[in-house]
């Protein structure tokens, strides 16, 4: 019989650990930084020269981001590869996701490997070849004028509904496969707050791409700060 690497016992729990503490977290900050978009150019190159002035930086993208991701993405690759999917004979809900699953799954390695190298290194041929590392100054003029290209703004909103999905989801498996949510109906309600939090990523990650081509992206922007400029001077306090 071939070899699964998808029945390793260490490597399975190593794969689904990853995808929720390393990669699930720096989710949500990501997303948090980019929602600073919504206040406007000043506020978002804040929070990434913020980032930036991190003490021991690199590490931490090498052991909590890189690598994490590294080993996430390749070991899913390839039990999606093992994978059998039956969504055509068996039409069943469970069946479709795990289905959806490995489908995002394989969308977010090359999603993932293009908006880093778009937008992180600058090294995409034909588009934005300045890095934001190293230009927090410029960094919303980067993003707002690779968004500014619509089928660039429509594969990142894709790649934000593809990870929303593919994280709530993960949550799901986790909660069950790890034994903390046990029980039928336990289940079927844990299943119901994932999609929830699913659309709720989905909505914020969303809005903050389109906040780099309209001020407050679809929020009125009553809601929002006043867009401030890079130039505002603070009062000096008497
Ligand atoms: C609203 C859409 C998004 C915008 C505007 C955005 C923006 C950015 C920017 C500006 C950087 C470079 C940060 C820096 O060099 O300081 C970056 C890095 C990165 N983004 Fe996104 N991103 C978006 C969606 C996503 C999604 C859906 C994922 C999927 C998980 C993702 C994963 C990453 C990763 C892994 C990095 C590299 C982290 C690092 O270098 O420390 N991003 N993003």
């Amino acid at each position: 019989m071939a070899y699964k690497y998808s029945r390793t016992f260490l490597l399975r729990k190593l794969h689904q650990l990853t995808g929720i503490v390393p990669l699930g977290l720096f989710f949500f900050a990501h997303m948090f930084t980019n929602s600073k978009a919504v206040g406007g150019e000043a506020s978002f190159e804040k929070a990434v020269q913020d980032i930036h002035d991190i003490p021991y930086l690199l590490f931490i993208e090498i052991f909590g981001i890189f690598l994490p991701l590294l080993f996430h993405s390749i070991y899913g690759v390839i039990i999606s590869g093992e994978a059998k999917p039956n969504v055509i004979t068996y039409n069943y809900g469970r069946n479709w996701f795990y289905f959806v699953q490995r489908a995002t799954g394989i969308f977010l390695f090359a999603f993932i490997l293009f908006h880093v190298l778009n937008l992180r290194f600058g090294l995409m041929p034909g588009l934005n070849m300045t890095p934001v590392a190293g230009n927090a100054d410029l960094a919303y003029d980067i993003v707002a004028g690779e968004f500014s290209i619509p089928w660039v703004l429509a594969l990142y909103i894709l790649g934000v509904a593809a990870t929303a999905w593919h994280l709530a989801y993960g949550f799901w498996l986790f909660a069950v496969d790890w034994g903390i949510v046990i029980g039928q109906r336990a289940q079927k309600y844990a299943l119901y707050a994932c999609v929830a939090l699913a659309f709720g990523l989905f909505a914020v990650g969303a809005n903050a791409a389109l906040a780099f081509v309209r001020p407050c992206g679809l929020l009125p922007e009553i809601l929002c700060e006043q867009p401030s400029t890079k130039k505002t001077v603070m009062p000096k306090k008497v």
